[in-house]
Order: C-alpha cells, then sequence, then structure tokens
C-alpha cells in the first residue's frame, strides 16, 4: 500500500495506472470502522486499483466544536485500510487541499431545505467541494459511499450528473453494532452509558416502519416515531422524515418497495447522530 500526501504526487501515480487500470475511490474523513471496511471490500471487488482518502474535511462542519472533537487516528487507519487490501491512502493537510479558502459555493437546490441540508447548512456545498476536488484528483471509474448518509449519496449523484463527472456512483448498505446502532466516527465519542442507549434510534425507525407496515399515514408514523425518542431522557430529537430514497423528497405516502426511506437526526449528549432504513 501506498500513502500520499500531496495531489502532485497522487497525480502522476493516477497517471501511470489510469490507462489501463480501473480505480475505486472511496472518500472517508478517518477514524475507520467496519462501515468503511466493507466500502473499501466492495470496491476490491470491482476494481483493479482502490485508493481511499484520509481527510477531515474542515468546510463541510459547520459546528467548530464537532471538528475540534472528530477523531484522528490515521496510523490505526492505515493498519485497517491495509489489512482490506485498499492500494492507495491520500491523507492530505488542510493547506494541501485548500491552500486559499474556496470562494466557490455550490447549491443542491431542494436537498438544501430538508432534514441534513436544513440542519447543517453549508454542510452539503464543503461535501461538494471536497468530493469534486477528489473526482478530479483521483479520477476514479466508480466512488463508493454509504447509505448511512443517504443524503449525500442524493448530493453526490446530483454533483456527478451537473458537473458531467465520469463516475459510477456506489451505494453501500449500512453496517451496524450488534444492537442495530449504525457504525459511525462519533460513536467513539459517546459515553458507555450514552452508547447503551443509542439503539434507541434503531428501535425508533424499526418501528416506524412497522407501523407504515401496518397502514399508517406517514404523519401518525413520523409522530409515532418521534414519541418514542423523546421518550427517553438525553436525546434531542432534530428531525424524522419519510422521503423517497433516490430524490429524497419528502413523501406523503408509503412508495414502491426500496423507494421508501424513514431518516432522522438527534443529539444524544455532545453528539450528533444520523440514521436512517429504506424498505
Ligand atoms: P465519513 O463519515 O468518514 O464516511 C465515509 C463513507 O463511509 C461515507 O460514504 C459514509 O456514508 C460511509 N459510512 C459511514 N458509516 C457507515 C456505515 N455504518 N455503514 C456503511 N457505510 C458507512 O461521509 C464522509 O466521511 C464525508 O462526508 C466524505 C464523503 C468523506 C467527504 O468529506
Amino acid at each position: 500500500m501506498q500513502l500520499f500526501d500531496t495531489i502532485i504526487s497522487l497525480r502522476q501515480y493516477v497517471n501511470t495506472v489510469r490507462p489501463t487500470q480501473k480505480i475505486g475511490l472511496v472518500p472517508t474523513m478517518g477514524a475507520l470502522h467496519e462501515g468503511h471496511i466493507t466500502l473499501i471490500e466492495k470496491a476490491k471487488q470491482e476494481n483493479d486499483v482502490v485508493v481511499s482518502s484520509v481527510f477531515v474535511n474542515p468546510t463541510q462542519f459547520n459546528n467548530a466544536d464537532d471538528l475540534a472533537r472528530y477523531p484522528r487516528t490515521l496510523q490505526e487507519d492505515t493498519r485497517k485500510l491495509e489489512a482490506a487490501g485498499c492500494d492507495v491512502i491520500f491523507a492530505p493537510s488542510v493547506e494541501e487541499m485548500y491552500p486559499e479558502p474556496v470562494t466557490l459555493r455550490l447549491n443542491f437546490g431542494e436537498l438544501e431545505t430538508t432534514m441534513e441540508g436544513a440542519f447543517r447548512p453549508g454542510h452539503f456545498n464543503g461535501v461538494g467541494i471536497v468530493v469534486a476536488k477528489l473526482f478530479n484528483i483521483v479520477q476514479p471509474d466508480r466512488a463508493y459511499f454509504g447509505q448511512k448518509d443517504l443524503q449525500q449519496v442524493a448530493v453526490i449523484r446530483r454533483l456527478i450528473r451537473d458537473l458531467s463527472f465520469p463516475v459510477e456512483l456506489i451505494r453501500c448498505p449500512t453496517v451496524r453494532e450488534a444492537d442495530g446502532l449504525a457504525m459511525s466516527s462519533r460513536n467513539r465519542n459517546l459515553t458507555s452509558d450514552e452508547r447503551e442507549q443509542a439503539t434507541t434510534l434503531f428501535q425508533a425507525l424499526t418501528l416506524g416502519r412497522e407501523l407504515l407496515a401496518e397502514g399508517y399515514d406517514v404523519d401518525r408514523a413520523k409522530a409515532a416515531v418521534a414519541d418514542f425518542i423523546n421518550d427517553r431522557p438525553h436525546f434531542r430529537l432534530e428531525y424524522v422524515e419519510i422521503v423517497n430514497a433516490d430524490t429524497l423528497q419528502i413523501a406523503s405516502e408509503v412508495l414502491a418497495p426500496g423507494q421508501t426511506a424513514i431518516c432522522l437526526a438527534a443529539h444524544l449528549g455532545k453528539v450528533r447522530l444520523i440514521d436512517n432504513l429504506v424498505f
């Protein structure tokens, strides 16, 4: 496995492999867990070369504390990536990626006004900028993103379409802990007490799915999911929404199989968690 921390050195490498080999890109912010590793493994199956970026992207954080607290574990990440069969790590510094502040602004239309777009203003602008830069630097044939961040997948789909990137987007299933909690780098910041309670979110999503299957309308199902979470101490719910799993537009009824998603975000102590179920 090779490690690059400058754009020019990675570009030189890409120029040598690109003519004959398929490149899969897995963008990450590090603090890697089994969820990230499944993306690497899938990319490895489908491409000749797998490049994973490890970069805590400051432009997508709208909360300075969240950025400061974000775990940074490059040594451990390097070991995990090597074990998973990753070929290249790109771990640039902030100065390397942003020698000057970026003034370009991306706006993802309706995706900016609901859920993560609404609660984290500017977040998707930062995600879009860094992923566009990575696409230009790595020139991947395929890029792998987790369903865990479902709205991010929709943002990247738009980015690819609107800017004509020749990249195939692959959405990978959410990997969960044994109790259902979606794996997340931020789970490391939960206290052991909070960690035990965190499974509430998965239970709430499962309840919502069951109620919809029983024939509840979306408003009643959303209210029941919200009550389930609000009844537990320590949680501060931000949103529960039922949406089209591809466009992320608010749905007023259950859609075709595989098309409906329940999405939520909640604070547990100092940690903000998101999760969703697609069904
Ligand atoms: P990060 O949160 O590190 O996630 C990197 C990728 O791993 C994302 O595509 C995310 O959806 C996926 N992922 C996270 N948890 C997962 C889980 N439990 N199961 C499956 N996949 C999971 O998302 C980002 O970084 C950044 O926004 C990034 C795209 C790298 C741009 O900075």
